[in-house]
């Protein structure tokens, strides 16, 4: 009887060790808790595969878990005072510093858009908020955390628009009056989706000739920018990393367009650009935009190319077409859109699908003539920036965030 639940007990613990034990590469700092942390969300991410196939729930629905139990109400503090606004009818949550450096002194103003992949996520999570805090407390600055309204509910370009709604709103002067903002230094960051509409407000906004208030900067942590090649160097290499595996990541990419399924495999498969579309494979060539250090052994072939949208995704012409929107993929804009853009701040880590998105603005960015600071992580994870909050805070989140914090010091 006891040696048989013995066997059982090691037979569990085995289970659960084979379960939680993945090969992360050994350079990854706190292996063994970046495979804790991401076995709770491979286990969120099969229990949202079978509640969508028993057609309990839709797969995202489920996903969203992971915002709920980090939701908390930002409430002001000694240091910081917070309130929630709307801008232009645009949920946002507003910090502004208690300590004022004397009336007459204006301040910076971060507008700052959360990540989730445009279906997940909230400016109300504790590691958004204590950033906000962090920047506030540490700039004298006022930050703006935006609730923009969140795919499948709202496709594209909801998520988008409520965005730009907000910038737009904001960079007024007399609504920068209001809360003591210097209008020249206005930036707009955000980290994964978030760095993706960061980047796409910045091009239209810097574009728009009445546009009189310009950002001063960007800062764009671990982007997305693209949406045609899903086969980049890093998207192959880092198809099964912690916390954004590359199936999650064309979930994200395909629930921002549609609930419907042909889409999500047709990205599955990197099927799925239409001939449109092929024209603009130059702005996403790595193999001519990416360091030779970054392609390593991968050898470049462009995207396939569908001859007309036929099959299954039949119909399904608008989502096809919304891949290349710029206001989607803002990597997709000719040189002459990237010139007129303010200095840029971008993160990118070595274990990472969308590692190559933000090297390749990079180059382009600087090609055009941009200032740009590039910080690349050796031992950086996808969504690392998150995990500043006890049990899952991580030594690399920290250095993440003061370097950031340190370049829009010096640069805002
Ligand atoms: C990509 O770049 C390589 C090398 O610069 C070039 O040979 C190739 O024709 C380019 N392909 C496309 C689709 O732009
Ligand atoms: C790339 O091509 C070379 C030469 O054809 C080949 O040796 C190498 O294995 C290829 N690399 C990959 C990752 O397929």
């Amino acid at each position: 009887m006891r040696l048989g639940s013995i066997v059982v007990f090691v037979a569990l613990c085995s289970l659960t060790a084979y379960y939680i034990y993945e090969p992360i590469p050994e350079e990854i700092e706190e292996r063994w808790k970046l495979m804790l942390t991401n076995s709770f969300f491979r286990t969120l991410s099969h229990l949202a595969d079978l509640s969508e196939l028993v057609g309990l729930k839709d797969y995202m629905d489920v996903m969203y878990a992971v915002t709920l139990i980090e939701r908390i109400v930002p409430v002001s503090d000694e240091r910081v005072q917070v309130t929630e606004e709307r801008f232009d009818g645009v949920e946002a949550v507003v910090y502004q510093p208690k300590l004022r450096g004397g009336d007459a002194d204006l301040r910076r103003a971060v507008i700052y858009l959360h990540g989730g992949g445009w279906c997940l996520g909230s400016s109300r999570m504790s590691p958004y908020d204590l950033l906000a805090r962090q920047i506030v407390t540490e700039l004298n600055a006022v930050v703006l955390s935006v609730e923009y309204r969140l795919a499948p509910a709202h496709h594209f370009p909801v998520p988008y628009e409520d965005v730009y709604r907000v910038v737009k709103h904001f960079l007024q002067k007399w609504v920068l009056a209001q809360y003591s903002v210097d209008p020249e230094r206005v930036a707009v960051s955000g980290d994964s989706a978030g760095g993706n509409l960061a980047a796409a407000v910045s091009q239209q906004l810097q574009n728009e000739p009445a546009q009189q208030i310009k950002l001063k900067a960007q800062a764009l942590i671990y982007p997305v920018l693209q949406a045609l090649d899903l086969n980049t160097p890093s998207y192959q290499q880092n198809q099964d990393m912690p916390i954004l595996p590359r199936t999650l990541m064309v979930r994200f990419w395909s629930e921002y367009f549609t609930r419907d399924k042909a889409l999500f495999r047709a990205m599955m498969a990197n099927t799925h650009n239409s001939p449109e579309s092929s024209r603009l494979f130059k702005f996403i060539n790595w193999s001519a935009l990416l360091p030779e250090a970054y392609q390593k052994d991968y050898n470049y072939s462009a995207p396939s190319v569908a001859q007309g949208i036929g099959g299954e995704a039949a119909g399904m012409d608008g989502p096809f077409r919304s891949l290349a929107d710029p206001r989607a993929s803002p990597l997709l804009v000719p040189d002459a859109d990237l010139f007129p853009l303010p200095k840029a701040y971008v993160l990118t880590c070595e274990y990472d699908v969308l590692r190559d998105d933000g090297i390749m603005y990079v180059t382009r960015l600087r090609a055009a003539g941009v200032q740009v600071t590039h910080e690349h992580y050796d031992t950086g994870f996808h969504g690392a920036v998150m995990f500043t909050v006890w049990p899952t805070d991580f030594l690399i989140a920290r250095r993440m965030t003061d370097n950031y914090i340190k370049w829009l010091r010096e640069n805002l």
